[in-house]
């Protein structure tokens, strides 16, 4: 059974223009997605490209079960969520999806451990759950689930730093240990490496590749093609219709590729001219 599986999806937005009547006659009708096909299964890991305006934010917030389809189905790990209530609607977002954002979204006046912790005070059981899972039955399991997973991001050493004494990459850690914290169906980022130089841009694609290795299935947007070639599968969007779906041929470690960068970088700093001192300068 697929993980996500969507049939036939639209989504219209009906624009009133300025100068149209009280009937709406002269309403227009942008069409951000004219029926999409798509579904993933287990274990997989896609990129969704496209230029702007071809309808990738449109596409993702119907996969993230924060906007609902005009017309089609969508049904995510067997529940089919357009005919659901607005509670069922809140309780996939909370508990299906991980979300990984460029700009982390993390709580400034929290630690690591406590931002992980976050989603599981919000856990709600489901009408009908559950996995026997235990992590949200009392504080020390609660701590202890987000330690789990903090270790399993590597930053067990870092639980209890405030999101401000983090770098970059440690603080999209930090919230992807937040996304994986509820064990969810899949794990949707969008651009999660826009914010971040090279190197950490690296070191984050190596773990969605450790992650993806492990099992979780991940969704993400990307502009760069360069980052799609570390994922297993890339669909592009073009003016709301999915115009191709194709397996990654020559896939790419991120790791691999994060040592070749680092060693590069050494050689550059070694070759670069030493800085000349204040008193240098002045004679
Ligand atoms: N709330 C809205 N109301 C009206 N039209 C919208 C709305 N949101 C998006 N659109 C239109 O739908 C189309 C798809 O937009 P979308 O934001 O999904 O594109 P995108 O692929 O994410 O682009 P980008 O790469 O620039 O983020 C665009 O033509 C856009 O103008
Ligand atoms: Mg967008």
């Amino acid at each position: 059974m697929p993980v996500i599986e969507l049939r036939g999806i639209k989504r219209e937005y009906r624009m009133e223009s300025k100068s149209s009547s009280k009937n709406g006659a002269d309403a227009i009708i942008v069409r951000a997605l004219r029926g999409v096909d798509f579904s993933a299964e287990s274990g997989e890991f896609v990129s969704v490209m496209g230029p702007s305006g071809s309808g990738k934010s449109t596409l993702m917030n119907i996969l993230g079960c924060l906007d609902k389809p005009s017309g089609g189905t969508y049904t995510l790990d067997g529940i089919e969520t357009s005919v659901s209530d607005s509670d069922t609607f809140a309780y996939i977002r909370n508990r299906k999806i991980g979300f990984v954002f460029q700009s982390f979204n993390l709580l400034a006046r929290t630690t690591a451990l406590e931002n992980v912790e976050l989603p599981l005070f919000y856990r709600r059981r489901g009408k009908n759950e559950d996995r026997g899972a235990s992590w949200n039955r009392s504080g020390s399991a609660r701590k202890e689930r987000a330690t789990t997973v903090l270790r399993e991001v590597g930053l067990e050493q870092r639980m209890d730093h405030f999101p401000s004494q983090l770098s970059g990459g440690q603080q999209q850690r930090v919230a992807i240990a937040r996304a994986m914290v509820n064990d969810p169906a899949f794990i949707l980022a969008d651009e999660p490496t826009g914010n971040l130089d090279t190197g950490m841009t690296l070191e984050i694609m190596g773990l969605f590749q450790e992650l993806n290795k492990r099992g979780k299935t991940i969704i993400m947007v990307t502009h760069e093609p360069e980052l799609a070639v570390y994922t297993k599968r890339i669909i592009t969007l073009r003016d709301g219709e999915l115009v191709s779906d194709e397996q990654v041929k020559e896939r790419r470690n991120a790791l691999d590729d994060l040592a070749k960068w680092k060693q590069d970088h050494a050689l550059l700093s070694e070759q670069a001219p030493a800085e000349q001192s204040p008193a240098e300068e002045a004679s």
